[in-house]
């Protein structure tokens, strides 16, 4: 059985349903590709865990909490950029890395191009940004790329997933949980997503 969270959200599905729709021009296309991912990572921090943290009111000293993990977002570019923003909304520490691949158009194969990442790591939770999670190639092969990293604490956040894509990250990465706006019917014949949105990267920076 697939495992994958599927948000139930009713603001969700409302910017989704615009998000879809082919007039959606890219300056709206971005704005709610930012909102989503803010609502979709409130969702899966949920169970992150905090230390106990004093503070002092004007009323007098309570003891609250704060995050215990540095905070990584890892954006799998092109696409995931537009997500960055925000979920930095809701996380303004976060440190953002940058994971370059695309997606080979003939063998649907992760090609990868940019990785700066330092030796070893400064973060304690990854959150994995990409819109799109087709054949699940790109999202399995950065998150392969954070483990080797050595980043146990490892979650995907996606727009829309479709059931290959899924089944191909739980086979891979049984320990990530997996975030989704929505999880679509199937991929066509040329791994694109039914019903999808098109191609993420495109509508976003007007390139298609
Ligand atoms: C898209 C999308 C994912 C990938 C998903 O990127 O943003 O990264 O395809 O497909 P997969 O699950 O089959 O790997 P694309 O390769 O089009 O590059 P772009 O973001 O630069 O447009
Ligand atoms: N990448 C996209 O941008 N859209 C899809 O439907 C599949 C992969």
């Amino acid at each position: 059985m697939l495992q994958a969270n599927e948000s139930k959200h009713p603001m969700v599905l409302h910017k989704l349903t615009i998000l879809r729709d082919v007039a959606t021009e890219p300056r709206k296309f971005r704005e709610l590709v930012s909102e989503i991912s803010a609502l979709l990572t409130y969702e899966a921090t949920r169970d992150l865990p905090t230390i106990e943290k004093e503070v002092e009111t004007p009323m007098g000293k309570t003891v609250g909490g704060e995050m215990k993990d540095n905070i990584g977002l890892v954006p799998i570019l092109r696409a995931g950029l537009g997500m960055v923003d925000g979920v930095w909304d809701l996380i303004p520490d976060a440190q953002v890395w940058h994971i370059g691949l695309y997606r080979d158009e003939k063998t649907l194969q992760p090609v990868q191009y940019y990785n700066k990442l330092p030796l070893d790591p400064t973060v304690g939770v990854c959150l994995v940004l990409d819109p799109m999670l087709a054949t699940g190639g790109s999202a399995a092969a950065t998150i392969t790329i954070l483990k080797d990293w050595g980043v146990k604490n490892i979650r995907y956040i996606g727009l829309l997933g479709a059931p290959e894509g899924i089944q191909h990250l739980n086979e891979n990465h049984p320990d990530v949980p997996i975030y989704l706006g929505a999880i679509d019917e199937r991929l066509n014949e040329i791994g694109y997503i039914v019903p999808g949105l098109g191609d993420a990267g495109d509508r976003q920076f007007g390139t298609g």
